[in-house]
Parts: C-alpha cells; structure tokens; sequence
C-alpha cells in the first residue's frame, strides 16, 4: 500500500468536473443550513450600536466595578480573537470533504466570532477603558495571591490547547481529530466557557442595571453562539453515531480542558475583591456543571443512528434544553 501523505490530500483535494454539489441543488433541510439562514436573518452591525450611555454609566463607575466589567469584557475579548483566528482549519476540512451546506455556514460562523471581537474592542474604546492600568493592578493582585502572571507564557487555553487542537484537522482529517477539534471549540471554549461567560453578563447587569450598550450586543452574541453551538454539537454527534468507540476520549478530553482551564486561570479567592471572588465562583462551578451535561448530551448520541439524529433535530433538542434557545 502506497504510504498517505497528509501534505498532498490538503495541497490537492480530490475534485471533478462532475462532482461539484451546487449542480445538483443544496439540501435545504439540513441542519447547517437552517443555521445559515437564521444567520442571515439575525445579522447585526457592531457599529450600530450606540455606545453613548455606556460611556457616562462607565464615568461615573467605582473602580472595582469597572475592574469587574473589564475582568469580563477582556476575558471575551481575547477569548474572541483566539476563536476568529483557530476556525478556519475546520471550514477547511469541512469543505475538503464535500460538505458545501456545513463549509457554507461556516463562513457565517467566522464572520459573527469577528463581528464579536470588533463589538468588544469597540465597547472597551468607546468607554475609555483603561487597560494598561488594569492589567498593572491584575498583576498586583496576582502577585498578592501568589500566582504568577507571565506575558511571555505560552501555554494557554487561546495560547497552545485550542490553536493545536484545530490545526491538527489541517493534516489529519480523521474522526477522532475532527471531535477532538469540535469538542475543544464548540463544545468546550463555546459551550462551558462562553456559556459561563454570559451568566456573569447577566450577574454584572443585574448588579450594575447600566450599559444599554453592552447589554443589546451580548444579545446579539449569545444569539449568534447558540447557532454555533448547535452546529458544533450537530458535528460531534454524527461523530459519535457513527463511531461510538471515541466517546471516551471526548469524556476525558472536556473533563481534561477544564481542568487545564483552571490550572491556568485559577478561581479567585481574595477576600480584598469580594466582586471579583463571587463572579469567578459563580463561573467555576457554571464551567463544571456545564461540562457533565455536555457529556450526557454526547453520550446519547452514541445510541443513535447520523439518520435519527437528523430526524429527530438532535442537536437543535439539546441546546434548546442547555441554553433555552430557539
Ligand atoms: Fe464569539
Ligand atoms: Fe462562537
């Protein structure tokens, strides 16, 4: 058997002039492209939002509660960033195997987590957020609690798990990369942390009952993560169903990111920041609980067949039950 060289199947795909799918209609009834029509519907301009209120709300703000907004905000901002840069080796791959629906969708997906990145960039110029001096007192209260902050370090969650973890699908294409890939991503980053993320929004505002501005992107974000969410669960459960015998290894993978997650960005525990301490608890325990029912939501997929699956509107069922989205 001639040996595969992993170069050559990305540097040339296997096309024909028969083999194109447009010629032969796209599939309408499909998940991705219920997705990608939903996301041409709800499309939004960070631009448009008027950030004017924010900006007044954020003057007159005490400093430890500007410094739990920006805890938040740049958390997202990098996390954005990290998620706008890693997507494109999966729409890649996706698109290699002939899935124009699915690579289609995708190009929306990587557009909205770009509009994020803009939407917060935006929000931290608009304000007049001061960033330089917040990082100085992040890195006091660090050392203050014997955690050691290092520009340089390269080890991270947006740093080396996630960017590895996609690239790998750039020359390894197989079942267990491409969940390896979706479980890092869509489930993990996305559906633990992101999700996470938006119940310390809802705490922020609840306290704060301020920033219109902020309020009406979040919105529009969560909307746009619930879609990709749902295509990422749609991905990791016609995984699963057709190769049940990796479930075990995308357990202990959530399980594993989690855990780095948390070794790397530690739960504050400051008895000097009793905001911060709160929100960080709150986002810890959300994370875990949020990590064992993605589990159970993959586990099912493993009795079940890619046809019922599809039938049944799987994917879209279980985001509905985690996130109480439509
Ligand atoms: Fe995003
Ligand atoms: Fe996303």
């Amino acid at each position: 058997m001639e040996p595969v060289d992993p170069f050559a199947a990305v540097l040339r795909p296997s096309r024909t002039v028969g083999g194109w799918s447009s010629p032969r209609g796209i599939d309408t009834t499909c998940l991705p492209w219920r997705l990608w029509e939903k996301a041409k519907r709800l499309a939004w301009d960070p631009a448009t939002i008027d950030l004017t209120a924010d900006a007044e709300h954020w003057a007159g703000l005490p400093l430890a509660y500007q410094d739990a907004m920006l805890h938040v905000c740049t958390g997202f901002l990098v996390g954005e960033e990290a998620v706008t840069l890693d997507i494109v080796p999966l729409a890649l791959a996706v698109a290699d195997e002939g899935r124009l629906e699915e690579a289609m969708y995708l190009t929306s997906f990587a557009f909205e987590e770009a509009k994020h990145v803009e939407f917060f960039r935006r929000w931290l110029t608009a304000v007049g957020a001061d960033l330089d001096g917040y990082y100085a007192r992040l890195a006091t209260q660090a050392a203050g609690l014997g955690l050691h902050y290092d520009p340089t370090q390269s080890v991270g969650m947006w740093e080396s798990a996630l960017p590895t973890a996609m690239r790998r699908v750039l020359l390894d294409r197989s079942p267990a990369a491409m969940l390896d890939a979706s479980v890092t991503y869509n489930q993990f980053v996305e559906g633990c942390l992101a999700i996470s993320g938006y119940t310390l929004w809802a705490d922020l505002f609840a306290l704060l009952d301020a920033f219109p501005g902020m309020q009406q992107g979040i919105r529009h974000i969560r909307a746009d993560e619930g879609r990709h969410i749902t295509y990422g669960t749609y991905l990791c459960q016609r995984i699963l169903a057709e190769h049940p015998d990796l479930l075990d290894g995308a357990t202990a993978r959530l399980r594993e990111l989690a855990a780095f997650w948390f070794e790397v960005s530690p739960t504050i525990d400051d008895p000097d920041d009793p905001i911060s301490t709160q929100l960080s608890q709150d986002f810890t325990a959300r994370v875990h609980d949020q990590v064992e029912r993605r589990i159970a939501v993959l586990t099912r997929a493993t009795t079940m067949t890619v046809a019922e699956l599809e039938r049944t509107g799987a994917a879209e069922a279980a985001e509905r039950e985690l996130l109480g989205i439509d």
